[in-house]
């Protein structure tokens, strides 16, 4: 069956693939219970997997690919022209597993000597926002849009970013998070697709394939603009009620 034909087929059923797969899920659901409720010997049915069941297509889907392997891929990367002024590439950090991952516009100075992303002032600051929603750096992961430093701290170029976009898209499948924090102009419209003001952006999450996209002011800029750190507090109590637990 096309695509065309299965989307047909869909429409015609008035139902989207969304509303469909959950009503399959239900009706698999229920046929396992009476099964288990009959007695029938041979189905496994504990909550655990009926939760577990229910969950699917809810939940992203991890690739089979490991960060090293992404890491690796990398390798001494000169495919642009950032790698001519950088001391180290800055991958990113933290849970392989995060359910929350931040994503900043590139390496500052601090980051390109130390090859850690948000280490210098700004990611002193970000480190204490996670702290604050009752995370830690190592239970979330943290990378960013392109993996060498901008000269002079410049933003990265379309072109520079272009070329680094897959590394990222690749560790958010690998990690395969519910949500992704994107810090600042430059990670949210890239993320986002769009050319809207940050201002414009925050405040709500954002459907982006797999995953719920949380555009925040960067932690540079609540550096020079402190009366932003409440908006930016407003958003992460939003992405703390998402991230937690679910029925
Ligand atoms: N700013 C960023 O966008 N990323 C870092 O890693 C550090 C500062
Ligand atoms: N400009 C940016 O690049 N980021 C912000 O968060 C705010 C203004």
């Amino acid at each position: 069956m096309t695509n065309e034909d299965a989307s047909s087929q869909r429409q015609a059923c008035g139902l989207s693939t969304d509303a469909r797969f959950e009503s399959l899920l239900a009706e698999v659901c229920e046929t396992l219970k009476e099964l288990r409720e009959e007695g029938v010997e041979g189905f496994r049915c504990r909550p655990e997997s009926l939760a577990a069941v229910k969950a699917w297509g809810r939940l992203p889907v991890a690739s089979q690919e490991r960060l090293e392997d992404i890491r690796a891929d990398i390798g001494a990367c000169t495919r642009c022209g950032l790698s001519a002024g950088r001391r180290h590439i800055v991958f990113g950090e933290g849970n392989p597993h995060a359910e929350l991952v931040f994503v900043g516009e590139g390496p500052g100075s601090d980051e390109d000597r130390s090859g850690r992303p948000f280490v210098g002032p700004a990611g002193q600051l970000l480190t204490r926002i996670i702290g604050a929603m009752g995370l830690s750096r190592e239970r979330v992961y943290i990378c960013n849009i392109v993996k060498c430093r901008p000269p002079g701290n410049r933003n990265p170029r379309p072109d520079e970013i272009e070329t680094c976009l897959p590394f990222l898209h690749r560790q958010l499948r690998a990690i395969a998070p519910r949500f992704v924090c994107a810090l600042g102009k430059v990670a949210a419209q890239t993320l986002l697709e769009t050319e809207r003001p940050i201002s414009r952006l925050r405040g709500r999450l954002h459907r982006v394939g797999d995953w719920q996209v949380m555009p925040t002011f960067h932690p540079a800029y609540l550096l020079r603009s402190p009366e932003r750190k409440r908006d930016v507090w407003q958003d992460m109590q939003l992405l703390m009620r998402g991230l937690k637990p679910r029925d």
